[in-house]
């Protein structure tokens, strides 16, 4: 076990390490493991404890506060984030503080009993603008929602200049010596940790960065990986960069319509798709068979298209792998203000065509149209109705509006 960590003028981290993790939440790959991040904050009139940590490292946590302070010195425990990787030691902490109350997001309040086991469990509701005072530090609570979960939240210790702010600026990189400072190389981890965890929250993550710039900070106390301290700045930047919405070129709204093809009959209905965008002001066309790109491009693409339009033909009752893919890549991305639309040509029943648009909406995508289905070779008929679906999608993206039926 490591010793609590001294990270600026009375607050200590004490979180832990979990160097041998190789995957976290399924879909990450972790190469150096990860820790799990939290602090405690001395005062003259008490202690708080910012997050805990996963259940399963808890006797180390438990340690740690030990190490600095009994357990009836703990007034406050701040609670940025409920996931189990950051409440798992929330039940036992309260047992062991028992006057302490803990501090969450309105939006926390629904999920806290059942974290901490209890329903008499001590709790208060605080957002942007409220404040903590003890002894002679003031912590500031800011809403930050949606990084990850709907009921984070950050807080600012104003006279440390330190930003505790949940998720956001972490990374999955377990290396002992703890600060940006002294750590290796992390740049590739947190990167990756943004692609996977923050992406899909850019416009929170705006809103979040929006409020960072009012404050003056010199630390950032994440909740994964290295603190940062040398230049918190970088960091801030890079999620800007990061952020910024890319859903036009040259002013533009794009719209891509990707495609797979066993006998060309769906790639000559994206294609008369496609010739009815063309005339659309405002919109630049794509079109893309599917099973020539690989996953990094479709969520580029994915990332900057206004509009989706999905087709493909039904084999075997089903939707092909390659389109569920391009449909899983939507999980890391957000998916606000995109609207989607499917199409296919069919030998026998055509299942997969319903199948892509309850998936698109089920993403939440706006899809305004109904499907095209067509049975085998398209008409001259049925590819004008292609193209005129293609117009009205222009249409749609240009801002007209149309009743959705759900
Ligand atoms: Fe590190 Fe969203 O939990």
């Amino acid at each position: 076990m490591s010793n609590a960590i001294r990270v600026s003028e009375d607050l200590y981290y004490i979180g832990v390490s979990d160097p041998d993790l190789r995957t976290f939440d399924i879909i990450m790959k972790t190469a150096n493991g990860t820790t799990y991040n939290s602090y405690l904050l001395k005062t003259e009139d008490g202690v708080i404890i910012l997050d805990t940590v996963k259940e399963e490292f808890q006797d180390e946590f438990f340690q740690k506060i030990e190490s600095l302070c009994s357990y009836d010195e703990i007034k406050y425990i701040i609670m940025h984030h409920l996931e189990p990787d950051h409440s798992g030691a929330l039940a036992e902490l309260t047992c062991r503080a028992v006057d302490a109350k803990v501090f969450i997001s309105p939006m926390a309040q629904p999920m806290l009993k059942s974290i901490a086991k209890s329903d008499t469990i001590k709790f208060e509701t605080v957002w942007t603008n409220k404040e903590l005072k003890l002894g002679s530090k003031t912590l500031k609570f800011l809403s930050t929602p949606n990084l990850h979960w709907p009921e984070t939240m950050s807080s600012y210790l104003v006279e440390n200049k330190v930003l505790f702010s949940g998720d956001v600026f972490g990374s999955h990189y377990y290396d002992s010596r703890l600060f940006d400072d002294l750590v290796g190389d992390f740049d590739y981890a947190f990167k990756y940790y943004y692609d996977h965890i923050m992406r899909a929250f850019k416009s929170h993550v705006v809103k979040a960065l929006n409020i960072y710039e009012t404050l003056d900070i010199d630390i950032i106390c994440n909740l994964h990986g290295p603190i940062i301290r040398k230049n918190p700045k970088k960091y801030i930047e890079l999620y800007k960069k990061w952020s910024h919405v890319q859903e036009r070129i040259h002013g533009k709204k794009i719209v891509s319509i990707f495609y797979v093809t066993s006998y060309k009959n769906t790639k000559n209905m994206a294609h008369s798709i496609y010739d009815g965008l063309q005339g659309s002001e405002n919109i630049i066309a794509n079109i893309y068979d599917l099973t020539a790109l690989d996953e990094q491009n479709m969520i580029a693409i994915l990332e900057e298209s206004t509009g989706v339009i999905i087709g493909s033909p039904t084999i075997n009752g089903d939707v092909p792998k390659v389109v569920w893919e391009l449909l899983s890549c939507m999980m890391v991305l957000e998916k606000l203000g995109k609207i989607g639309g499917c199409f296919g040509s069919y030998g026998w029943s055509g299942e997969a065509i319903e199948m892509i648009n309850s998936r698109l909406k089920a993403l939440k995508f706006r899809v305004p149209l109904t499907p095209i289905k067509i049975k085998l070779i398209p008409t001259k008929t049925e590819l004008y109705e292609c193209y005129s679906f293609g117009v009205e999608f222009g249409e749609i993206v240009n801002g007209k509006m149309v009743e959705i039926n759900l």
